[in-house]
């Protein structure tokens, strides 16, 4: 088990829209280094304070010259809210990085690449763009929000090309962002997003005979793959989204029925 705790100080947070935040923290000097898909385990209150569990939380960027680790969240419980609220200078507390992560060097290898993200589903999605365009495989972006899109524009430096549909219109296709994708021009399709989405996407990778990649959501308590409650029932039997995933072969995790 390769994860570290360390205690790290908050460089700056901002909101992105009204219930998204970016948060950059200094990059940890120890332990292994995060890649794209990866996550940590975050904490900024005590033992003895609520909620129990630390918020797992994928890494959105990592800038090893500037020495910074950035993550993007959504508000949505307690422990996010607690989050939200840290400042310039104070501290939290990482475990990680966790979780399997992305293989980028095979997914640069596999030829043309598609990143297809939803919502806050986005947020793994511009290190593995990043990093994608360092191996030499500048990828298709397809994101899709309810309504406007939020941190776009960091995605421009590593992208071929990037679409957007949004379920109300107000930006780029009306619509799913199933409905913008078309597969067979791709070798490979990564994403992440919400369970119904990434089906869709499946689906019409299936259709194609395109490989897909997905990166899948749980409730998590360790993170380490100790307590077994992100256990979810692939094809090939159970596995913790934590340690085994969050990216797992689409065709594993997904039915088409
Ligand atoms: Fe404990 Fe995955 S959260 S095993």
């Amino acid at each position: 088990m390769s994860a570290t705790s360390c205690n790290v100080r908050v460089l700056r947070q901002k909101a992105v829209a009204s219930d998204i935040r970016r948060l950059t923290v200094a990059l940890p000097k120890e332990g292994p280094r995060p890649h794209a898909g990866q996550f940590y385990m975050l904490r900024c209150w005590s033992a003895a304070e609520t909620p129990v569990l630390s918020r797992p939380i994928s890494v959105h960027d990592v800038d090893e010259r500037e020495g910074t680790l950035t993550f993007l969240y959504q508000i949505k419980g307690e422990g996010t809210q607690k989050l939200a609220h840290l400042a310039w200078g104070q501290t939290l507390t990482l475990t990680g990085p966790c979780g399997n992560g992305f293989d980028v060097a095979a997914a640069a290898a596999a030829g043309r690449v598609a990143v297809v993200g939803g919502g806050i589903g986005v947020a793994p999605l511009l290190l593995l763009c990043r990093e994608l365009a360092a191996a030499g495989c500048k990828p298709e972006l397809y994101a899709g929000f309810r309504d406007a899109p939020y941190a776009l524009e960091d995605f421009l430096p590593y992208c071929a090309a990037i679409s957007v549909a949004t379920d109300s219109g107000a930006v780029g296709y009306h619509g799913l962002v199933t409905g913008i994708l078309h597969p067979e021009e791709f070798d490979l399709v990564l994403t992440c997003g919400p369970n119904v989405m990434m089906q869709g996407v499946y689906r019409l990778c299936a259709e194609k005979g395109v490989p897909c990649l997905a990166s899948l959501e749980r409730k998590m308590a360790c993170g380490l793959g100790a307590c077994l409650g992100c256990t979810c029932h692939t094809k090939v039997g159970p596995k913790t989204v934590c340690q085994d995933g969050p990216v797992f072969p689409a065709q594993e995790v997904f039915d088409l029925g």
